[in-house]
Order: C-alpha cells, then sequence, then structure tokens
C-alpha cells in the first residue's frame, strides 16, 4: 500500500489491535505470568520467595536492566520439565493469536535452565512442540532464537551452542542477552563467527542501556542482521545513518524501556526519532509478563503517549514483516493481509 487512507482518529486503537504483524523480540521466559510461575513451583516441588501471585506482582517495580533480570531469573527456576516449556509457550502463543500477531519469533535462554539440571534437549523440545502446534491449531508461525547470557563466558556460550548442535534444526538463529553494561557485544565475536558458519541468524541486544558503541561493535565485529532494542543510538548520528543506509532493523519495546526507566516516560520515548530518521524500527513486547502488556499494549500504549499516525502503524507492521526472517512470499502474504485490513477501516 504506497498510500495509506485517511482513517479517523478514534479508529486507531481498533486498527492497532486489528493489523496483522509479527513479534521479534519476545524473551518466552518474560512471558511467564504470575499464576504460572505458583502453578509450576507447586507441581515441580519448587520454593520461591513470595507468598502469593500478589505478592510477587507487586516485586515488579524495577529501576534499571539488572533488577528486572534478578526477578526474571528466579521465575524461570520454576521451568524443570519438557511440559513445562511447552506450556510456557503455548500460553504466549494464544495471546500472540489473540493479539493478530501472525508470526513470532521467539527467544529463548538455555543457560538458565542447563545450569539448573535441565537438559537442552527438554527445553528445545518443549519449545518447539508448542511452535509446531501453534502453526497447526492457531495458524500463528512461529520459530526459535537461542540466545547466549552475555554476563557468562564465550567458553560457556560455546558449550551452549555444542549442547543445542543435535537440534539444530529447530532454531533459526542466535542472540545475546541479559546484562550489556560491561558486557560488550565483542566478548562473543569468536561464537558469533562460529554460528555465521553453521548458517544461523544472528541478532543481539545492543544500546539498550549501553552506549551506542555497543551497537557499532554488533555490527561490525558480530555481524549481527537485526539490533534488539538499540534506543542509544539517537545519541550517534553517523550511527543512525549507517543503520538507514543498511536497513538494520532496531526491534523497539516501549513498555520495557519504560519499565526498566530507560525513558522516564513514554511521552519521552525516541520511537517517533527513530522513523522519522528512515530507521526499520519494529515494536515487540520483550517479557509482556513482566512490563505490563503484550504486543497490542505495547501498541496501543504507544501511539497514545505519543500520537503516531496510522501511516506510521502501517509502517510498523510492514516493518516486523520485512525485518523477520521468514521468505519473501511469506512477507508478501502478509503485508497483503496488512493492506486488506487498513482498506477495511478506510
Ligand atoms: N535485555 C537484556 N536481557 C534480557 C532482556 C532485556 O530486555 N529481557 C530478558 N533478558
Ligand atoms: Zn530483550
Amino acid at each position: 500500500m504506497t498510500s495509506i487512507p485517511p482513517i479517523p482518529a478514534e479508529r486507531l486503537p481498533q486498527l492497532l489491535r486489528r493489523m496483522p504483524k509479527a513479534e521479534l523480540h519476545i524473551h518466552i521466559e518474560g512471558s511467564l505470568e504470575p499464576e504460572l510461575i505458583f502453578a509450576m513451583a507447586q507441581r515441580n516441588g519448587v520454593a520461591i520467595p513470595y507468598a502469593s501471585v500478589d505478592e510477587l506482582r507487586r516485586a515488579y517495580a524495577f529501576t534499571n536492566l539488572q533488577s528486572f533480570l534478578d526477578i526474571y531469573y528466579a521465575g524461570a527456576s520454576v521451568l524443570i520439565t519438557e511440559r513445562d516449556f511447552f506450556d510456557m509457550a503455548w500460553a504466549y502463543l494464544e495471546k500472540a493469536r489473540a493479539d493478530n500477531v501472525v508470526h513470532a519469533e521467539i527467544f529463548f535462554d538455555p543457560q538458565t535452565h542447563t545450569a539448573r539440571g535441565v537438559a537442552m534437549e527438554t527445553v528445545i523440545h518443549g519449545l518447539h512442540r508448542a511452535c509446531e502446534q501453534a502453526r497447526q491449531q492457531l495458524g500463528v508461525s512461529a520459530s526459535l532464537i537461542l540466545c547466549f547470557l552475555r554476563h557468562l563466558s564465550e567458553v560457556d556460550a560455546f558449550e551452549t551452542l555444542e549442547q543445542a548442535l543435535p537440534f539444530q534444526d529447530k532454531f533459526i538463529g542466535v542472540g545475546l542477552d541479559s546484562s550489556e553494561v560491561g558486557h560488550p557485544p565483542e566478548k562473543f565475536a569468536k561464537v558469533f563467527a562460529r554460528c555465521r558458519e553453521l548458517g544461523l541468524h544472528l541478532v543481539a541486544h545492543a544500546g539498550e542501556e549501553g552506549p551506542p558503541a555497543y551497537v557499532w561493535t554488533a555490527l561490525d565485529l558480530l555481524k549481527v542482521e537485526r539490533i534488539d532494542h538499540g534506543v542509544q543510538s539517537s545519541r550517534d548520528p553517523q550511527l543512525m545513518r549507517r543503520l538507514a543506509q543498511d536497513r538494520i532493523p532496531l526491534t523497539v519495546c516501549p513498555l520495557s524501556n519504560l519499565k526498566l526507566c530507560v525513558f522516564p516516560k513514554l511521552e519521552q520515548h525516541n520511537i517517533r526519532e527513530l522513523l522519522d530518521a528512515e530507521l526499520m524500527v519494529t515494536v515487540n513486547s520483550d517479557d509482556p509478563a513482566y512490563f505490563g502488556g503484550y504486543l497490542n499494549e505495547n501498541f496501543e500504549q504507544t501511539f497514545a503517549a505519543t500520537g503516531l499516525s496510522a501511516a506510521q502503524a502501517w509502517r510498523l507492521a510492514n516493518n516486523s514483516f520485512e525485518a523477520s526472517f521468514i521468505g519473501p512470499a511469506h512477507k508478501r502474504s502478509f503485508r497483503d493481509r496488512l493492506d486488506a485490513v487498513f482498506a477495511e477501516f478506510a
């Protein structure tokens, strides 16, 4: 759709909910709702230091990335069996379907589980089975991206890769997450080079809290195809030009940035500045159980706070398909579905 038909402002929230979209930045462990944490803790006999679902939810008051990660890793400690991994992913995929997410590329953090004695096979089989079932029963396509934890060593990342390779047909790429500042991308240059040789897609978190320099090294040393977050890039005009010229997607997560105090208010988020600089921005939920909303909440609250337009909604949804790792025919078919919904609203 080259020109977006005029759409009355009062219909924009409904359009945001209805439009088909892809989600490219969702940590599956960050979709684990407190109710599910308690249910799994009970069925697995795992102790958690919170008396109730409400008490756990009240602990979700974060001041920065690390304050969130401490609780996020504690929450993930209830995941033991293949069924747990399946149930977690299935709950997310049902939410995704309800938000008109037609395709999801889902991060998982195997080291969080293998370090507790859970087998790699248990993690990957549970998650993969949910993705397969979603394709058949929900009409949502979903694939997995294995993330290395950057606060651990590159040797640990290599060991994790070795453990995962027997299941290489069940994930499409690798990413880099966890504590950013003090753990620059270059720490993982060798393992990313190996993953590149193996034909895996490459992404990395950079410029969430860390400096623009981390975005440069993620691009130039790790050779990633997308930057996760990347919002700090606006502090470096030369980097902004590079991102625009090379059409490097940024998977922006507005409610995450708000809850982790990257921006003091959603009104002050720089998404409009990134779009105005012609960057390939996408909107994503990051860790929706912890940050107060799934994908449609991210769209609705961001548009309400920053006043983005219907044309920008179309662009963000189309970017989500363009930036995904699906083939050109699938991209075209999702774009046709997007245009059909916009035509209905005109
Ligand atoms: N940043 C880094 N690591 C993470 C995040 C994030 O937003 N969510 C889960 N792990
Ligand atoms: Zn993230």
